[in-house]
């Protein structure tokens, strides 16, 4: 059986906000699922409404959040359990301390959609990017604040040129561990 033995893992997705970071985590949470194994969800917008309410989007309180989601997948990964996490985390140190408190439990796998900025911001699903244009939002990432693309990230996905299916199947050979890109029905 493909599904046989399996420690705890995080699959931490990472980019631009419109990159598809949580179209991405619903079609591989929804594939997880179905197979019988539970996810923890950590997306950023919704820890913002409860872990990290009080943060603004500075570096220090992105850097923050960060570090709250490295904890909690840390904790969640210790049970042998799998966490998905959607969060643009611009900051390469911050990842890298997320990344930190996850390994000494069990396995992080760092996908970067590295999906172009001018793709991002013509979906701009949220109508963010036009405000962050028009001066009305400030200091919105890939407008006028930066992001550090990740220097190590297990994959690298643009989703606008590879279609969902295939990200999904490739996140799942990387989390399973195999190293392989294969399709595996
Ligand atoms: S992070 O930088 O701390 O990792 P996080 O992923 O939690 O960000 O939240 C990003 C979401 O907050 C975006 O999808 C967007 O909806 C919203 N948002 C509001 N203001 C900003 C901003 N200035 N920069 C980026 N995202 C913002």
């Amino acid at each position: 059986m493909s599904s046989a033995q399996h420690g705890g893992v995080t699959v931490f997705l990472t980019g631009l906000s419109g990159a598809g970071k949580s179209t991405v985590a619903d079609a591989l949470v929804a594939g997880l699922e179905a197979e019988g194994r539970p996810v923890t969800v950590l997306d950023g917008d919704v820890v913002r409404t409860h872990l990290s309410s009080e943060l603004d989007f500075s570096r220090e309180h992105r850097d923050l959040n960060i570090r709250r989601i490295g904890f909690v997948a840390g904790e969640v990964v210790r049970h042998g359990g799998t966490v998905v996490v959607a969060a643009i985390a611009p900051y390469e140190q911050a990842r890298e301390e997320a990344r930190a408190l996850v390994e000494r439990h069990g396995r992080f796998v760092l996908v970067h959609l590295a999906t172009p900025l001018e793709v991002c911001e013509a979906r701009d699903v949220k109508g963010l990017y036009a405000r962050a244009r028009s001066g009305e939002l400030t200091g919105f990432t890939g407008v006028d604040d930066p992001y550090e693309p990740p220097a190590r990230a297990e994959l690298v996905i643009d989703t606008s040129v590879t279609p969902l299916a295939e990200s999904v199947a490739r996140i799942r050979a990387a989390m399973d561990g195999d190293g392989g890109a294969s399709s595996a029905a």
